[in-house]
């Protein structure tokens, strides 16, 4: 039996409103059809993960087919869903999928959207444990992308300030923090159960946005032609505004300080690596 269904079984005693179903892929390319024929969401956390010293970048070779191949069926059998990729590295792996609906001439920017909750997740949880307050008050913006320096958190535009070391340490956490459950781990993987509650929060926001609640923001890497315009990365992470239609709003970095403007360089300069990888690798093995 698939290990699965294990996982179908696990999922279907959460409370909520919903019919669960496991497919078994060893059963037959059939399997992945029904699965995902008519879905509205397809969230795609597949790939193997992380040992410790590896970066994200290091599972590209592995990772990037395994995405490619679930972003072609996705194309053929639901080619209008939302489609959310957690698989690393996602700075990677969006640019391969947007290319695979393109090449199937499906391509929706508006729907394709690499999960960087976890990213605000833990900046709201770390900053709360310097400034003593209530993490689940707390949102901390960060932008950029979803691996190492390229993760920005913008703490000024919370109203907070740290200095000196306190301030590198922060930042350094933020952007290292996946690397901080690989190593707890100590070879077993990476992080399952917050990235599990970071996918489960950017869903439920845009299922609400998609039933028509205004004003539903979340951050998000993106297809952003803004991005492409004023930092020259064709996606980018940032507050994303979400609608019926998925994106429906990005927003823009703003006023930010000096410091943070040196670690957006940073970011922006690794960035495009890693997207130029991913279309690189799409063109030649789609
Ligand atoms: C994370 O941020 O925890 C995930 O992207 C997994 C990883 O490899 O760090």
């Amino acid at each position: 039996m698939d290990a699965l269904l294990g996982v179908a079984a696990d999922v279907g005693h959460i409370n909520t409103k919903s019919n669960v179903k496991g497919y078994e892929p060893s059963k037959g390319e059939d399997q992945i059809k029904e699965c995902l024929k008519g879905a509205d969401i397809v969230l795609i956390p597949a790939g193997v993960p992380r040992k410790p010293g590896m970066t994200r970048d290091d599972l590209f070779n592995t990772n990037a087919s395994i995405v490619r191949d679930l972003a072609k069926a996705a194309a053929e059998n639901c080619p209008d869903a939302n489609i959310l990729i957690i698989s690393n590295p996602v700075n990677s792996t969006v640019p391969i999928t947007a290319e695979v609906f393109k090449k199937a001439g499906v391509y929706n920017p508006k729907r394709l959207f690499g999960v960087t909750t976890l990213d605000v997740v833990r900046a709201s949880r770390f900053i709360s444990q310097y400034k003593n307050t209530d993490p689940a008050n707390e949102s901390i913006v960060v932008v950029g992308g979803h691996s190492g320096e390229t993760i920005v958190p913008l703490l000024s535009q919370s109203g907070y300030n740290l200095d000196g070391q306190a301030l590198a340490d922060y930042i350094k956490r933020v952007q290292f923090g996946g690397d901080e459950v690989v190593q707890a781990k100590g070879g077993a993987g990476s992080a399952t159960l917050s990235m599990a509650m970071a996918g489960a929060r950017f869903t439920e926001s845009l299922l609400k946005a998609a039933q028509g609640q205004k004003g539903v923001i979340e951050p998000t890497f993106v297809d952003s032609p803004l991005y492409k315009e004023s930092h020259g990365v064709t996606y980018f992470a940032s507050n994303v505004e979400l609608g019926p239609n998925g994106v429906e709003k990005i927003h823009p970095v703003g006023k930010i300080t000096d410091h943070e403007q040196g670690l957006l360089d940073t970011c922006l300069k690794q960035l495009k690596g890693n997207i130029e990888k991913g279309e690189a690798f799409a063109n030649q093995n789609v």
